[in-house]
């Protein structure tokens, strides 16, 4: 599962050097319309989350992707090669389901690239392990993410409060591919 291909994308497991890459992507205020305080500040954030991203790896065989194009987009600057988003399943530290993550740089948007990363994301899901549901958290204002997600096939399973959000105002939504029974959708729903 580490190197994946789509019709437009190259898929690799996050490695410790996609750091530039990666704090390049995280560090884009047009990624975090919808939640300015995720913006990355300083590398040192970004190599956090690639820290966690080798652990998923290495623990589940799966993990988040590094994804690039294998060919030019036409109509953007964006040429082969380039690091348009990351992304994919992986299961975080303490749960027991896939966690769904989406990311793409703003010019390659509205094109279905996340489809194709999404797409690879749920096969590769299960593949290693269809016992697991896979979820999605998303902030409802975010509309791309949401349709990404349903057009996906997930449904929603939980709606609430956004927990450490500095906008007290901000509803989180949670997605899944399959209906939770009761005590898992508590623990779904109580993480963050
Ligand atoms: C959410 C996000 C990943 C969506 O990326 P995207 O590539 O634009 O998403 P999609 O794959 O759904 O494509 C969007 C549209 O392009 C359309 N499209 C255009 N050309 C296409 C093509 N050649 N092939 C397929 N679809 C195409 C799709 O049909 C879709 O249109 P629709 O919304 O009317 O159905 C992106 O907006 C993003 O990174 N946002 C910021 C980060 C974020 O919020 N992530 C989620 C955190 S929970």
């Amino acid at each position: 599962m580490r190197h994946v291909l789509t019709p437009r994308l190259q898929l690799d497991a996050i490695v410790a050097d996609d750091l530039d890459e990666h704090f390049a992507l995280m560090s884009d205020p047009g990624v975090w319309a919808h939640l300015p305080s995720g913006q990355h500040t300083d590398p040192t954030q970004t190599a956090d989350g690639i820290r966690h991203s080798l652990g998923h790896w290495a623990r589940d065989g799966l993990g988040y992707w590094t994804a690039r194009l294998r060919a030019d987009l036409p109509g953007t600057p964006l040429r082969a090669g380039a690091m348009v988003g990351t992304g994919g399943c992986a299961r975080r530290v303490g749960t027991s389901w896939w966690n769904l993550y989406y990311r793409l740089t703003p010019p390659a948007w509205g094109r279905g690239l996340a489809a194709e990363l999404v797409g690879a994301a749920l096969d590769a899901a299960r593949t290693v392990h269809p016992d697991l549901p896979v979820i999605a958290y998303l902030l409802e204002h975010n509309v791309e993410s949401r349709g990404r997600a349903e057009r996906s096939g997930l449904s929603l399973v939980w709606r609430g409060p956004d927990a450490g959000n500095p906008d007290p105002a901000a509803v989180r939504l949670v997605y899944a591919d399959r209906p939770l029974a009761g005590p898992l959708l508590e623990q779904v729903a109580a993480h963050h």
